[in-house]
């Protein structure tokens, strides 16, 4: 017998797309009729409005948020010859960055509550470096799921030390952090908007802020070839640009951001309750933060059952990330690793799983996943 088809998606960039269809179209219908399709006007509205929705002095478009990460290394003078810090419990994507520019990733743990860095491994590794390593010439902490890092400790931690920090907000447009934004609480933040994150495009995106215009100047510069001036290179670049029509998409789909994450933290409230009474606690949220729930994340020891019991009940679910990157085939050999070992960060990997969450989902969609929890009662 096969199984019933799944009429709750984990995720569904498609009923994005379809919830604001009218404007999208009118969007890109603009683009099209224009005749400029990279690097325009679309592009440089996109980057203002953005700037100003997060409260940073500028923002740059680039390609995907794995780029943005590697210009931002780029632009703060980190390349061979480095050490940069970051977790193992994220997207391949955030240590791929690191490797791009030919640094070497020191991988640490997380904080287990939080799914995100643990500050006291960091405070670590940056007062009594691992032998052999280069110099730590910078720290990425990753906002995962949509939940803030402890940045406090962490910013002092590298301050003590000059190191400077880059937010990976890939996950978090919009989360706060003690009524800040993150992605404005470093020298640098950099954003991806693949189709299913809280801003998704139609496509790929990316995006870094900062609060330094001199540094956003040499940015832009570094995405396009290293030029400031049209045809000379004064730095070597890349090529990593945002086209016309993903800009116009986003600027349609930024007006809709903050009411997305309210609907989105709607659905989390939602989740908690059906799981009273269950095996399982709802996510925790830290103490000063507001999370945007990119992802509703459980900690289920046997997972692979209850995924099962979910999908025959129609419903999907996803695991981020079932191997963490420091056991990945690719990177085993190549990542240093703090004194943890990321022994939690193992754990987590063998036991998250992710429930259905995007704003789009309706009322009836959710009712059906909060009573499949219940049932688990
Ligand atoms: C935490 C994190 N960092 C970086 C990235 C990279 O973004 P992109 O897929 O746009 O390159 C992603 C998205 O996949 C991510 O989730």
């Amino acid at each position: 017998m096969s199984a019933p088809p799944v009429t709750v998606p984990q995720a569904n960039p498609g009923a994005g797309y379809r919830a604001l269809r009218a404007g999208i179209d009118a969007a890109v219908a603009r683009v099209m009729q224009s005749g400029w399709y990279v690097l325009g006007q679309e592009v440089r509205g996109f980057e203002a409005e953005f700037a100003a929705w997060l409260g940073a002095t500028a923002a740059i478009g680039c390609g995907n948020g794995t780029d943005a990460l590697a210009l931002a290394l780029r632009a703060l003078g980190v390349g061979p010859g480095a050490t940069v810090v970051t977790v193992s419990h994220t997207a391949v994507a955030t240590v791929a960055a690191i490797e791009m520019v030919g640094a070497t990733p020191l991988l640490i743990d997380i904080e287990p509550d939080f799914f995100t860095m643990d500050p006291g491994e960091l405070t670590q590794v940056l007062d009594r470096p691992p032998a052999g390593l280069p110099p730590i010439r910078a720290v990425i902490p990753v906002h995962l799921y949509g939940q803030p890092a402890a940045l406090t400790p962490i910013i002092a931690a590298c301050g003590r030390h000059g190191v400077p920090v880059i937010e990976d907000c890939a996950q978090a447009h919009g989360a706060t952090l003690d009524g800040r934004r993150v992605g404005t609480l470093t020298e640098i933040s950099t954003f991806s908007f693949y189709p299913t994150k809280n801003l998704g495009a139609l496509g790929d995106g990316g995006l870094l802020a900062t609060q330094d215009a001199g540094l956003a100047a040499n940015i832009a510069a570094l995405r396009q070839y290293g030029w400031r001036t049209h045809y000379i290179s004064d730095a070597v670049g890349v090529n990593s640009r945002l086209d016309e029509m993903q800009a116009a998409i986003l600027r349609v789909k930024l007006q809709h951001l903050d009411a997305q994450n309210a609907r989105r933290r709607e659905i989390a409230a939602k989740y908690d309750q059906a799981l009273h009474g269950t095996p399982w606690a709802p996510p925790t949220r830290r103490d000063g933060a507001e999370h945007v729930f990119h992802l509703y994340v459980l900690r289920v020891p046997e997972r692979a059952a209850l995924q099962a019991r979910l999908r025959a009940a129609g419903i999907g679910t996803g695991v981020h990330y079932p191997v963490p990157v420091h056991m990945q085939p690719a990177y085993r050999d190549r990542v240093a690793l703090g004194p943890s070992c990321c022994r939690l960060t193992e754990i987590a990997a063998d036991q998250v799983l992710s429930l259905p969450m995007y704003p789009e989902l309706t009322d009836a969609q959710v009712a059906l996943v909060c009573e499949a929890l219940s049932r688990e009662r």
